[in-house]
C-alpha cells in the first residue's frame, strides 16, 4: 500500500485528489496486480491494518499515462528538419526505418525505448514497430520482460515505400497473422494490424488487413488518416470514387471498436459521423502536428459528434516523449479552434485524455488509465517540487486547476519521481 495525494477519476474527465491518500494493491482471482482500495488514508487505514504501508509525503501518485500512439523506430527522427510529412517520411523516416533489418539495432532501440516511456511516466502505449517482423518480436519480447502492457505491429506497406521497408503483399500478411498468434493476449501484451496509410498499401494488402481485423476482433487496427493536405490529395487521387480519405479504411472494414487512426485533422461530419458509428477512435497528436505543420485537431467539432479520442506523442514526428509536454500543446491546439471565453481544454480534461480517456478510446476503460479499484496497478509518484520554478508554482496553487495546470505547464520527465508498473504474482 502507498500513502502519498492521490489523483484519480471518480467519473470521466473528473478528478479528484486526496491530499492524504491511501492506495492499496493486491493480486485479484487471476493473479494481476490491481487497486484494491482507494481513498482519505484516515478512512481506509483502520480497514486494512497489517498493510506494509509506503509513504511519499509531498508527492502525488497519479495513474500511469497512456500513449495512443507512438513509433518505437523514429527516436533517432525526432527533430528532422523536414518541409511537412511527406518530404519527412522520404528523407528521414523510411532511412531510418530500414535499419530495423538488423537484430542488433532492434534490440538496442526496443530497451531504449521502453526505457524511455517508463522515465516519462508512460505505462501503456499503442506502437507502431517497422515493417520487418524482427521488430515486432524485438519491442514485444522487451515489454513482456518489463511486464508493460503494451501494444504494437508490423508495418503494412507494400507500395509507394522505398527498398529496405517496402514490404511483400502475400508475405506481410502471413506475417501479420503470425504475429497475433505469438503474441495477442499473451502476459500484458496485444496486437494492431498496422496498415501504414492508404498511400502505401496496394488495395490487395488493405483487403487483406480488413479480412484479418474480421477474423481477430479483440486485435486491435492502428493506422493514419488526414494528417497532410498533400497527403489528402494523393488519397483523392488513388481512390477518386471515394468519399474521402476515412471512407477507404471503412471500404476494407478497417474501421471498427479498437481501430486507432492518428490524427483526424482534414476531415469532415460526415467523416466524425463514421467515427462515432464504427466505434473508431482518433490519436490526437498535438506535438507532431505543430512540429510538421499538419494542422489542428478539431476539439470542438469532435465534441459535437461525440466519437472517441486520446493523447499521444507520435513520436518521431511528435517532439516528446512526455505527456507533459503532449497536454500543454493539446491545450494550445484546443486554443486554436476556440469559440467560447474561457479555457480551450481543462487541466483535468487533458490529463483524462492521457489517462482514463485515452484507456476508453484504446477499449481498456477499467483496466489501465485510472486508480479505481479494479484497475491495474500502473501508477506514477510526482514530485511537484520537481524544479525549483516548479516548487514555487505549485505550493501557490489554490485549487487543483491550478496545480495540475502547473504541472501540466512547467511538467517534464524530472516531475516522474517514480513509475510502478503491476507485476503479476503476489504481493
Ligand atoms: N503517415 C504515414 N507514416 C507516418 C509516420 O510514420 N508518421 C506520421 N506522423 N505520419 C505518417
Ligand atoms: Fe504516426
Amino acid at each position: 500500500a502507498w500513502r502519498a495525494s492521490l489523483l484519480y477519476f471518480p467519473e470521466p474527465a473528473q478528478a479528484v485528489l486526496e491530499t492524504d491518500g491511501l492506495l492499496v494493491v493486491g493480486p485479484d482471482a487471476s493473479g494481476r496486480q490491481v487497486v484494491q482500495a482507494v481513498g482519505s488514508y484516515s478512512a481506509l487505514a483502520s480497514r486494512f491494518p497489517e498493510l506494509d504501508v509506503t509513504h511519499l509525503p509531498g508527492r502525488i501518485i497519479a495513474p500511469g499515462f497512456v500513449d495512443m500512439h507512438i513509433h518505437y523506430p523514429q527516436l533517432d527522427v525526432i527533430g528532422s528538419p523536414a518541409e511537412g510529412l511527406l518530404p519527412w517520411l522520404e528523407n528521414y523516416t523510411f532511412p531510418h526505418e530500414s535499419r530495423f533489418s538488423d537484430a542488433a539495432h532492434n534490440s538496442e532501440a526496443a530497451t531504449f525505448f521502453v526505457d524511455e516511456l517508463l522515465r516519462h511516466g508512460v505505462t501503456t502505449a499503442l506502437a507502431f514497430a517497422t515493417s520487418h517482423p524482427a521488430s515486432v518480436n524485438a519491442l514485444l519480447g522487451e515489454a513482456q520482460r518489463r511486464s508493460l502492457r503494451l501494444i504494437a505491429g508490423k508495418v503494412l506497406q507494400d507500395q509507394n515505400s522505398p527498398d529496405g521497408v517496402r514490404d511483400e503483399t502475400e508475405q506481410s500478411l502471413r506475417d501479420t497473422e503470425a504475429l497475433i498468434t505469438r503474441w495477442h493476449g499473451v502476459d500484458r501484451l496485444g496486437y494492431a494490424i498496422t496498415p501504414r496509410f492508404v498511400p502505401s498499401c496496394s488495395e490487395a494488402q488493405l483487403r487483406g488487413a480488413g479480412e484479418l481485423a474480421a477474423c481477430y476482433a479483440d486485435v486491435w487496427i492502428q493506422s493514419h488518416v488526414a494528417e497532410n493536405k498533400d497527403e489528402v490529395a494523393w488519397v483523392r487521387k488513388l481512390y477518386p470514387q471515394a468519399r474521402s480519405y476515412l471512407s477507404v479504411y471503412e471500404q476494407f472494414g478497417l474501421l471498427r471498436p479498437r481501430a486507432v487512426y492518428a490524427h483526424c485533422i482534414h476531415i469532415d461530419d460526415e467523416d466524425r459521423a463514421l467515427m462515432r458509428g464504427t466505434g473508431t477512435a482518433a490519436a490526437v497528436s498535438p506535438t507532431s502536428n505543430l512540429f510538421l505543420g499538419s494542422g489542428f485537431f478539431d476539439y470542438q467539432a469532435a465534441d459535437r459528434t461525440g466519437f472517441l479520442y486520446g493523447l499521444a506523442s507520435d513520436v518521431g514526428g511528435g517532439t516528446s516523449f512526455s505527456p507533459f509536454h503532449t497536454m500543454l500543446a493539446a491545450y494550445y491546439v484546443g486554443r486554436e479552434g476556440q469559440t467560447k471565453p474561457g479555457l480551450s481544454l481543462s487541466p483535468q480534461q487533458l490529463w483524462w485524455q492521457h489517462t482514463g480517456g485515452a484507456a476508453r478510446a484504446l477499449g481498456l476503460e477499467g483496466v489501465v488509465g485510472n486508480l479505481l479499484p479494479g484497475c491495474e496497478a500502473d501508477f506514477v509518484v510526482l514530485n511537484p517540487q520537481a524544479t525549483p520554478l516548479l516548487a514555487r508554482k505549485t505550493a501557490q496553487a489554490a485549487s487543483l486547476d491550478e496545480l495540475l495546470f502547473a504541472l501540466i505547464v512547467l511538467g517534464d520527465d524530472r516531475v516522474v519521481e517514480n513509475t510502478v508498473i503491476s507485476q503479476a504474482g503476489t504481493t
